[in-house]
């Protein structure tokens, strides 16, 4: 349950990247859980900053918070409610105590590319996803892209049974828990920044994530190797609280969405790029990557694909068809 003490020291504590607030402006922070550089939501993050601390100078400040220095995705939550924070992203997987519309981004091997994911986002029915829990306080500001998952463990994975009696750590997600178990192995459900810790020691045996997270926060170097699956997609939902957006001068509102919007736009265009970059990095430094042959790979399309009839009725299947026709 949520402990009020613990954000106060938490937020006393914490310090940006960077000070770039005077007195006088509206301070708007940003709590986020990734590397700052390299990565596809810090550099989002850290751009966005930048243009507000430039063009809003003297008006509002963007202060960035990385690394769960200041919140983990959970905690986040409640921060943006009370005003602690103003902007996060956690990722959609993160959402299931607010609504379960978001499951269909995690359906295992829906989206076989990140121009897919845009397809669905920036179509009417993504679009219209942006808003599944306003009713709770919060307005979507818009899809921040990281990319595509994949498999590592402290053991070669080549298919799915190879995962058997294994624990994943995943995400606070249902849709992932069952994928896991669909492969014969067990999920626990794990902050990102307990990530390493339960690797190292064995708490559990392997983990699912993009490139760029599994370098910046170099997983593989406490895993056998990282499996080529593009199995699952990471992306964030860039949200804000409402009454704090409907506090706002409108003119000073628009600057605000304006700069967020068109930073969004820039730095998703980057986010594939930032990942094939980190995979390449892996590499140089010694991380074991390993791709499938396609029949490989259909062994593990084949043993996930069946976990969607189980959240077609939360999803909705008219949502999970505009999401798969954006692939097609
Ligand atoms: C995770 O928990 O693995 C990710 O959501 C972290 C992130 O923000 O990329």
């Amino acid at each position: 349950k949520f402990a009020a003490g613990a954000i106060v020291s938490a937020a006393l504590l914490a310090t940006p990247a960077f000070a770039a607030c005077d007195s006088g402006e509206m301070v708007i922070k940003f709590s986020h859980v990734t590397a700052e550089t390299g990565h596809p939501k810090g550099e989002a993050a850290a751009a966005i900053a930048k243009r507000i601390n430039e063009e809003m100078d003297g008006t509002a400040c963007m202060e960035v918070f990385a690394n769960s220095t200041l919140f983990d995705d959970n905690k986040v939550m409640e921060a943006l409610l009370l005003g602690d924070v103003q902007v996060a992203a956690p990722s959609l997987s993160k959402f299931e105590s607010f609504t379960k519309k978001y499951r269909v981004f995690d359906l295992p091997f829906l989206f076989p590319n990140m121009d897919a994911v845009n397809n669905f986002t920036q179509g009417p029915v993504g679009k219209d996803l942006l808003n599944a829990i306003n009713d709770k306080g919060y307005v979507g500001l818009g899809y921040i892209y990281n990319g595509l998952k994949h498999f590592s463990a402290d053991r070669p994975l080549i298919k799915p049974s190879d995962a058997e009696g294994l624990k994943f750590r995943v995400q606070t997600s249902d849709v992932a828990v069952a994928m896991i178990e669909a492969m014969g192995a067990s999920a626990q459900k794990l902050a990102f920044s307990e990530v390493y810790g339960a690797l190292q020691t064995g708490v559990v045996d392997g983990q699912e994530n993009t490139w760029s997270n599994i370098y910046s926060k170099k997983f593989f170097e406490v895993q056998d190797g990282v499996t080529v699956t593009n199995h699952q997609l990471l992306t964030y939902l860039a949200i804000t609280s409402k009454e704090w957006l409907d506090s706002l001068d409108p003119e000073v509102r628009d600057q605000f969405l304006t700069i967020f919007n068109e930073e969004v736009v820039a730095a998703n265009a980057k986010a594939t790029a930032l990942n094939e970059q980190a995979r390449e990095n892996i590499v140089a430094a010694g991380g074991v990557v390993r791709e499938l042959t396609p029949e490989q790979r259909q062994v593990w399309v084949d043993t996930m694909r069946p976990v969607w009839d189980q959240f077609k009725d939360d999803i909705g299947q008219d949502v999970i068809d505009a999401a798969v026709a954006a692939g097609e």
